[in-house]
């Protein structure tokens, strides 16, 4: 048994400051355990989002000494327990309670993205055919928790604050899974281009950093769409069959 301090946010929206929690920590803890253990004996009022405790709800999402992590899969034997440890919700989304945030927007938002729409069927027994190649290549983006970590990293929203013109490394993630479905004939560059801000997104890859799912969300969904983007508004063939079709 070793002993720890756990600096933990409390407050809502209004204004809040940390408040320091001295307990007793046993092997194989997880800071969610630690926070547990505080609301149980320590502060009964303590709020705190939680569902699975496996790293898969993607509801335990804060900041752990500075850095946007899952509470459940963050172990207390990768931390300096000889300093106190800062627990503190995302920054990037409105404050509820303590470690509650509001993460709403980002519903919103996923309800902007056009669905899913797959070409007519094209085998004669009225199924489809898809290249294992094509498959595989957006299973990744399939493993997203939506935590919204990525979200809450990206300093377009974070310090930028720009949540009505950007939609985030989530939705870019959720785009090209979309965008790169072998079925799919929907087209989204234009949304990504004009109103979703794709090119607010610098590439400096602090959201793939963050991602518990170790999604390439920049290689693999940002940089490809981006490549679309560029390739289908800025090819000057394209842009000039546009400019007939009235379509700038
Ligand atoms: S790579 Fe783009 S989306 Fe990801 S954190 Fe940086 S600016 Fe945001
Ligand atoms: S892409 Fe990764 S960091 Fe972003 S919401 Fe999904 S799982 Fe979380
Ligand atoms: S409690 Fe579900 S991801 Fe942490």
């Amino acid at each position: 048994m070793a002993t720890a301090t756990f600096r933990v946010w409390r407050g809502d929206a209004k204004g809040g400051k940390f408040q320091d929690f001295v307990m007793e920590v046993a092997p194989g803890m997880v800071v969610l355990d630690a926070i547990h253990e505080i609301q149980s004996s320590q502060a009964n009022d303590l709020a705190v989002r939680w569902n699975c405790k496996a790293g898969k709800c993607g509801s335990c999402s804060a900041e752990i000494n500075g850095m946007p992590k899952l509470m459940c899969m963050t172990r207390l034997s990768q931390l300096p327990l000889e300093k106190p440890i800062t627990v503190e919700p995302m920054r990037s989304f409105p404050l509820v309670k303590d470690l509650v945030t509001d993460v709403s927007w980002n519903f919103r938002v996923k309800e902007q993205i056009k669905p899913f729409r797959p070409r007519k069927p094209d085998a004669p027994d009225g199924t489809w055919r898809m290249d294992q190649k094509d498959v595989d290549r957006v299973q990744e983006f399939r493993k997203c928790i939506e935590c919204f970590l990525c979200q809450d990293v990206c300093h377009v929203l974070r310090n930028h604050h720009l949540y009505d013109q950007f939609i985030g490394p989530r939705f870019f993630v959720y785009a090209a899974a979309l965008e790169m479905h072998p079925l799919d004939v929907e087209d989204r560059l234009k949304d990504l281009r004009k109103t979703q801000g794709i090119g607010f997104c610098n590439i400096t890859k602090c959201c793939t950093k963050v991602c518990p799912e170790s999604i390439h969300i920049t290689d693999n969904a940002i940089i490809p769409l981006k490549e679309r983007v560029v390739d289908q508004f800025y090819d000057p063939l394209k842009k000039l069959f546009r400019v007939f079709q009235g379509d700038k």
